[in-house]
């Protein structure tokens, strides 16, 4: 299993670390277009082998994309991140450009490729990735729903006073502040669902919080997070390359689900060997379905800006 992560910034760097320490990969290729940069964190994640306890080989390449040939899974982390203040959607005038080229690159090299998209705004780029290759839609992954799932948990864990573990909740929709719908009502501590143990204001806080999970964390570090999207990334490349017929929410091009057509958004899918194996459909209520078109209308918008 060859894994390349093109970028390799905090992002790519923590996507890399992840899925070496899991140790499921044979081969992760770092690519950078800064000279000597993703070597560098090549040599030094290779230095962390023999204390972490993996023998995935990774190596780094400055922009030499020969090195990704026939990767399995591709990642693309390129671009700028958000700083704070900043919107992922203000990104695209700078990422569209570069995930076009990046992607252009990899399925030069990787025509069997699944590739998974993190550059930001993220729902916006994996449409971008359909529009602009032949890849079939089962094979471009956009990652936003695992994140801001994990993200749901860490804040529902902390208002039960409850251990992660304890904890399942599951967001859907764009990855955007304003277009992530939590879904509350399915949120659950160990089966029994939260509404039991939390009132509807804490709740309601919840999923405020979880919605500017990645806001709040541009504003305390300067710049946008990479451990829990890193972990995010390698829990999706991990499910592909077991293929185990995981689910998670994922941007997928959706043709009539969910009442939607001709956008990428964050639906729950089933994840093999052979990317997305299945968009699993759950029954949403009105209210639910509601914030869903809302929040397509905010990806569509996004996608307007375009050029494709
Ligand atoms: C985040 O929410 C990188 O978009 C990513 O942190």
């Amino acid at each position: 299993m060859k894994v390349t992560v093109v970028g390799a910034g905090a992002v790519g760097a923590s996507c890399a670390e992840y899925i070496a320490i899991k140790d499921f990969a044979s081969e992760v290729v770092l690519l950078d277009i800064k000279e000597g940069y993703a070597e560098g964190k090549a040599m030094d994640l290779m230095q962390t082998a023999s204390l972490n306890g993996f023998d995935t080989k990774i190596t780094g390449t400055t922009n030499d994309y020969s090195k990704t040939a026939n990767s399995d899974i591709c990642v693309i982390t390129s671009g700028i991140p958000r700083k704070p203040g900043m919107t992922r959607e203000e990104l695209i005038g700078i990422n569209a450009g570069i995930v076009k080229t990046v992607s252009a690159n990899l399925i030069e090299h990787s025509p069997n490729t699944i590739m998974i998209v993190v550059s930001n705004p993220m729902d916006t780029m994996t449409y971008l990735v359909h529009k602009t290759t032949d890849l079939p839609k089962h094979r471009i992954i956009g990652m936003g729903g695992a994140l801001d799932s994990a993200r749901f948990k860490y804040r529902l864990a902390e208002a039960l006073g409850a251990p992660i573990s304890d904890v399942d909740g599951m967001v859907i929709g764009g990855h955007s502040d304003k277009g992530m719908l939590p879904l509350t009502r399915l949120a659950t501590r160990n089966s029994v669902p939260v509404s039991k143990f939390i009132s509807e204001e804490r709740l309601a806080q919840v999923l405020e919080d979880t919605k500017v999970g990645g806001a709040t964390l541009t504003k305390l570090l300067g710049t946008s997070a990479w451990y829990a999207p890193g972990a995010a990334v390698s829990g999706l490349v991990q499910a592909i390359a077991m293929d185990l017929k995981k689910m998670f929410p994922c941007s997928t091009l959706l043709e009539g689900e969910y009442g939607l057509n001709d956008i990428c958004i964050g639906v729950p899918v089933v994840l093999g060997r052979n990317g997305i194996e299945e968009v699993v459909e759950i029954e949403l209520t009105d209210a639910e379905q509601a914030k869903m078109n809302e929040s397509a209308e905010g990806v569509r918008k996004t996608n307007g800006l375009l050029d494709v």
